[in-house]
């Protein structure tokens, strides 16, 4: 069963060594060290702990990662000033903001993310980066699609002619991906709430993409035999991480699988830091 495991966990290691080496070589030859500023406000845990994790993996492989911790209670239009200033500061090369917002600023996300200066975007999340997927480029890109499809074609699944379905339609995840998946020619189904028999869609997919935040939502009855199922999901039941997938039954039936955890949450990060060493040439000029 090992062999049918996406180890997304291994692969982003692996992808984080050779970016190491990109970075020494890059700092080598400008003298600049790349740096991301993380803008997380409030005390979220789960953002506190994700924030955490990608500062970590950013000092390891040389990026110099700060986090500004804001007070829940700061008003817009201070957040517009701390997110104005790092547009301005020429030492930031890449700018994240750690969302969720907390409640009361939660609906002007949009406006923060259209803020951040598009070279500087580490998410992938300004209007201008989204925009340029209509074209295939993928350069600034979301992390997380961009990790999803990196897990695929590192293990060689083809993606052309194939059905592709998600189940999920949100900017982070499945808009995303529609472009991603067009661009290497499959047939793309995306699945929401609104869907009439979401089932006959899920039996259908030779590829599924899962991100409903709902334990046990994919079970080994719903799926064709031989689907690869990338889960994209963190839910917490008992304090213990899981994804959609009742992984244990399915894993027989399927024919490849992301563990949650070790699956997509590292390929993320991966990306993030992919993604920060992209903006970072571009403001430092090098190729
Ligand atoms: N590993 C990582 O690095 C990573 C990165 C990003 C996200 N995630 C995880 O991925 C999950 C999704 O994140 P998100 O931000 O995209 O969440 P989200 O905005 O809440 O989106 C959930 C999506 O699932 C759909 N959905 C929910 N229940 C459904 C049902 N019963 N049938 C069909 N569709 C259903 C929703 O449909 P509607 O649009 O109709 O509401 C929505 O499109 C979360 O668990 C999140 O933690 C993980």
């Amino acid at each position: 069963m090992e062999d049918k495991i996406l180890d997304g966990k291994k692969l982003a290691y692996e992808l984080n060594a050779e970016l190491k080496e990109k970075i020494s070589k890059a700092v080598k030859k400008t003298g600049i060290i790349p740096k991301l500023i993380t803008i997380l406000v409030g005390k979220d845990s789960a953002s506190k702990t994700y924030v955490n994790i990608k500062q970590k993996t950013c000092q390891e492989i040389g990026i110099d990662s700060k986090i500004i911790e804001l007070d829940e209670n700061i008003s817009k239009e201070q957040l517009r000033d701390e997110i104005s200033k790092l547009n301005n500061d020429p030492t930031t090369h890449a700018i994240l903001l750690q969302l969720p917002l907390p409640k009361k600023l939660r609906e002007y996300t949009p406006d923060f993310l259209e803020q951040i200066s598009s070279s500087k975007d580490a998410d992938g999340l300004h209007p201008f980066n989204r925009g340029k997927l209509f074209d295939y480029n993928e350069e600034l890109a979301a992390c997380t699609p961009k990790g999803i499809i990196k897990l695929l074609e590192h293990y060689d699944i083809e993606i052309k002619g194939k059905d592709v379905v998600i189940i999920n339609r949100s900017n982070l995840v499945g808009k995303p991906l529609i472009f991603m998946l067009l661009k290497r020619n499959a047939t793309v189904t995306i699945c929401h709430t609104s869907t009439k028999d979401i089932n006959e869609y899920i039996r259908k997919a030779d590829i599924l993409i899962t991100a409903v935040r709902q334990p046990n939502f994919i079970t080994k009855d719903k799926i064709k035999e031989g689907v690869i199922i990338i889960d994209v999901s963190t839910n917490r039941v008992e304090g213990k991480l899981c994804g959609d997938v009742d992984f244990e039954n399915v894993l027989e039936k399927c024919q490849k699988i992301t563990p949650v955890p070790g699956g997509i949450g590292p390929m993320t990060v991966a990306m993030l830091c992919d993604n920060t060493f992209t903006a970072y040439k571009k403001q430092v000029n090098i190729s």
